[in-house]
């Protein structure tokens, strides 16, 4: 077999990696397979040189998984990766324990550089000039990003128009995108995309091009090496597109196969209640996706309401044993608030997953025994409006100037009781 090739979710049909595709012939999604024999002959020599190896960047770290037919001078990177794994035990004693990867570390502040390092990496060796994608406002600032950061690349970018963070669209406008609000969803974005890309030669960068996938595999294989390789009980992951969590699933698998893990963990996707079709398709058994109408909700990153990758989704849910659940707006942005409280600045979707772990505790699906690693997927600083209007009581207290006291020391002393 080829060092990589394109397969068929459904049909098997296999395909050239160097083909620009997206889709199947028989229309299903596709994802990577690489032959690891070829790229890891000795799984146990690769694990040992990865210790050596921690200085590298996460993604030439993890190549040989991750992507191991991308050549090496092809490689646009901006340094992502090596992102804290928190132990936050201490504060919740919910658990054996639990721990906040906080992929919101990261240079653009969200997990989607994992994913655009490989994406636009590979765009720069197919010698693709324009890249696009459709966003809810994270992939289109890392795609934004990479895409300045390549030697000739021009990056376009759609977004539902008002349905995203100011500190979002600044990203893709300042990182020299060409920024196009539409008049829709993300789910009419993504249909947009997909109809321009069939048509025009732009490449396709959202989560549905598999290549993006296979780099944020990194993300699960990182905790694990932070983990000394020791597997958590479960791992926890808010979902919208459903990229991710297949992203989680896929490169866990691949470790297991390898004999680098001697256990799986189990999955849990959270999703709000307003945008739940995943939650929806897991209490009927996965037997049918109903795309919904997303509602509102202050994880805007997650307003989704048919997943392109549903399909590889559950199919690593059920790998995983996984479950799904879904958590109300009062919910995530109170977690979101416990967490800030910790010193650890999260975005309200990151907060939906934090939430899902402590409702899956309340119901006794997370036990108290067990290990717990929650994905964070992007900084709080990307949605500051979010924490305004939570605390808007002290933040207009202060704009107002009733917490404000003139400048001596009597006033200073005596607001401290000193
Ligand atoms: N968290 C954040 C902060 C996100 O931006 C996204 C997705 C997710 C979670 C869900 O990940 O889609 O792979 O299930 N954001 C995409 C975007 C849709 O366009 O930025 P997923």
């Amino acid at each position: 077999m080829a060092l990589s090739i394109f397969k068929c979710i459904y049909c098997n049909k296999e395909y050239d990696i160097q083909e620009i595709r997206y889709r199947c012939e028989c229309g299903d999604l596709l994802e990577v397979i690489h032959d690891l024999s070829q790229s890891i002959p000795n799984p146990n020599d690769w694990k040992k040189s990865l210790d050596g190896q921690m200085a590298d960047i996460a993604f030439r770290r993890y190549q040989a998984v991750l992507f191991p037919s991308l050549p090496e001078d092809k490689l646009i990177t901006l340094f992502e990766g090596d992102t804290p794994l928190y132990d936050v035990t201490h504060s919740i004693p919910r658990f054996k324990s639990i721990k906040l990867k906080h992929e919101g570390l990261n240079p653009t502040l969200s997990f989607k550089d994992r994913g655009m390092v490989a994406g636009v990496s590979w765009a720069n060796h197919l010698g693709c000039e324009n890249v696009i994608c459709a966003s809810t406002g994270d992939t289109s600032a890392a795609m934004a990003a990479y895409a300045a950061a390549a030697p000739n690349m021009k990056g376009i970018v759609l977004l539902p128009k008002g349905k995203i963070s100011p500190e979002q669209l600044a990203q893709s406008i300042s990182f020299g995108a060409l920024t196009i609000g539409i008049e829709t969803d993300f789910d009419g974005c993504m249909n947009l995309v997909q109809e321009l890309t069939q048509k025009h030669k732009i490449y396709l960068l959202n989560s549905m091009n598999p290549v993006r996938i296979e780099g944020q595999k990194a993300i699960g294989i990182e905790t694990l090496h932070q983990l000394n390789w020791q597997v958590p009980d479960w791992f926890v992951i808010p979902v919208g597109n459903a990229g991710n969590i297949s992203a989680l699933g896929k490169g866990l698998r691949e470790l297991y196969e390898l004999g680098i893990i001697d256990k799986l963990p189990r999955l849990a996707g959270i999703q709000t209640e307003g945008a739940s079709p995943l939650f929806e398709s897991f209490k009927n058994g996965y037997t049918k996706l109903v795309p919904q109408k997303a509602k509102p909700t202050k994880a805007s990153a997650i307003q989704i309401g048919d997943p392109v990758s549903y399909k590889k989704a559950i199919r690593e849910l059920k790998h995983f044993d996984g479950v799904v659940e879904a958590v109300s707006e009062k919910e995530l942005m109170d977690w979101k608030a416990q967490i800030d409280r910790l010193g650890i600045s999260i975005c309200p979707n990151s907060s939906v997953a934090v939430a899902g772990a402590m409702k899956l505790n309340r119901d006794g699906v997370i036990k108290e025994n067990e290990d717990v690693v929650v994905i964070l997927t992007a900084h709080g600083s990307k949605f500051s409006n979010t924490s305004v209007e939570y605390h808007k009581n002290s933040v207009n207290q202060f704009a107002n100037q009733t917490h404000t006291i003139p400048p001596n020391l009597k006033n200073l002393e005596s607001v401290l009781n000193l």
